[in-house]
């Protein structure tokens, strides 16, 4: 499947109407997209340029856009709350997913988070993708391969307990873990013997006591470097003149994102220095 240049058969492309309304249709040879405001010939979409305006059988115009994975996820069946795109992007930054590296995620839920982790390590990496509910194991399997066309080579989606994963089932250690579940505080020993030296650890969790938790076990583990714990807001604006403004409505919280990296075997971590009272 193709993410850039002139449509194809196969290809999801977006159509917007005026009143900004979208459709999400695959071309098909042949095949029509039937609206109340006409009809498109899919054969008339196919070679042409993506920002393409086409007009339908009534003379209304709708703007040509490939779906674009923002897109994708939060318009896709979900059964578990997905994680949204902003947060998305702070673990593929913060958490460094590097091309290649061997990724382990869990739960897998709806499959959002799989599918960021699985485009930034590309092919020569790796992400195992655990999920302990076997329908929600199929919804992340559908909407990654909805998405990429087919299943990833380089992605493991499987139905099991993180509990009770080990280097074996995943050939060695991984780089970087990622959990978004309900209890992460119960998987931290897992975590450090499934993590690298090194390795980068993030969670994702929408509580302050959840937070709490996982921060103090982490800390009692005296494996890992101090935690640090973020949440990332972002708020669109509105630009127009005069009316220039931020606009009303923002999603204000999603979850706390929980950062910390793996010391290596029998190192004892550096105590945190505070500044004195005065
Ligand atoms: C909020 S959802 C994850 C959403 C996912 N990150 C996404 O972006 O689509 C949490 C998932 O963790 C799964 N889960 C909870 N405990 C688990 C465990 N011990 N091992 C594997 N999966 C677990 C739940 O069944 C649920 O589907």
């Amino acid at each position: 499947m193709a993410y850039s240049g002139p449509f194809h058969y196969g290809d999801r492309v977006q159509l917007t109407d005026a009143k900004r309304r979208h459709y999400t249709i695959v071309l098909e040879e042949g095949g029509q997209f039937h609206s109340h405001k006409g009809i498109i010939n899919h054969d008339d979409i196919e070679g042409m340029d993506e920002g393409s305006v086409i007009k339908s059988t009534m003379g209304s115009d709708f703007l040509l856009f490939r779906h674009l994975m923002v897109d994708h996820v939060l318009s896709m069946p979900r059964g578990a709350a997905v994680i949204y795109p902003k947060d998305s992007a702070q673990i593929l930054v913060e958490g460094d997913i590097f091309m290649g590296a061997r990724v382990l995620e869990a739960g897998a839920g709806s499959g959002a988070l799989s599918m960021s982790l699985l485009r930034a390590v590309g092919p020569e990496g790796h992400v195992f993708s655990y999920e302990i509910r076997e329908d929600h194991l199929v919804y992340a399997e559908d909407n990654v391969k909805e998405y990429f066309g087919k299943t990833p080579e380089w992605w493991s989606p499987r139905l099991g307990d993180l509990g009770d994963v080990t280097q074996e089932d995943l050939g060695g250690p991984v780089d970087r873990v990622i959990l978004d579940m309900l209890e992460p505080w119960e998987h931290l020993e897992t975590v450090r013997d499934l993590l690298i030296p090194g390795g980068v650890f993030m969670t994702y969790v929408a509580t302050v006591p959840q937070l709490m938790k996982v921060m103090e076990g982490i800390r009692e583990l005296k494996c890992f470097t101090e935690p640090k714990a973020w949440e990332s807001l972002v708020r669109e604006w509105k630009v127009e003149g005069l009316a220039t403004r931020p606009e009303h409505r923002m999603n204000a919280h999603t979850a706390f994102l929980i950062w910390t990296r793996r010391l290596a075997d029998g190192v004892t971590p550096p105590r945190p220095q505070r500044r004195a009272r005065k």
